[in-house]
């Protein structure tokens, strides 16, 4: 398995991994927007053959603030550690770029997403009620991209 940075050209691959794992829809617009923002903050994962199996896309905000913005793993290819490289690259690229703190939103009824997040601690900051589309509600979560837990 490869996680790399992704380019333009995984564009659609990413679109698919998205809107094929997540909850809600994002158009294109949404994640092309995503994408040329912070074309460093962009990962796909890959199995041998070039098949991308997991996407992250992160966006920087002010303050030093990073956020994971579309995350999903195909779901035959989840608990086999892909998302945890996916993280793991982005924490760097954060790091890197002067982001010392990364925060995500979560469905409270995601349990799987949440366990993940706070095995690499990922630590509550907030109640989203009604964040979702649908009426969902969210927590926020933040971790430093240092791996430190936050506080
Ligand atoms: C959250 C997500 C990206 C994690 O990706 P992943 O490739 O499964 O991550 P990993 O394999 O590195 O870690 C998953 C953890 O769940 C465990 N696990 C075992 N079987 C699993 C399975 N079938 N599915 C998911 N997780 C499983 C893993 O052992 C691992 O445990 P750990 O936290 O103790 O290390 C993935 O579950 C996913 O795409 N979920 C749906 C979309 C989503 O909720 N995205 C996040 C929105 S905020």
């Amino acid at each position: 398995m490869i996680v790399r940075q992704a380019g333009e050209k995984d564009f659609e691959k990413i679109c698919s991994i998205v809107n094929g794992n997540l909850d809600d829809y994002f158009s294109p617009d949404v994640i092309a927007f995503f994408m040329s923002q912070w074309p460093q903050g962009q990962f796909i994962a890959e199995d041998v053959f070039g098949n991308a199996v997991g996407a992250l896309c992160g966006s920087k905000l002010d303050g030093g603030r990073a956020s994971i913005s579309l995350f999903a793993v195909e779901a035959p290819f989840r608990g086999e550690g892909i998302g945890g490289m996916l993280l793991d690259a982005f924490r760097r690229r954060c790091f890197m770029d002067g982001c010392g703190t990364i925060q995500l939103e979560v469905r409270t009824t995601n349990g799987p997403a949440i366990s993940f997040y706070r095995k690499r601690g990922f630590e509550f900051s907030e109640n989203l009620p009604h964040f979702y589309g649908d009426g969902g509600d969210a927590y926020r979560m933040v971790a430093f991209s240092s791996g430190c837990r936050a506080s």
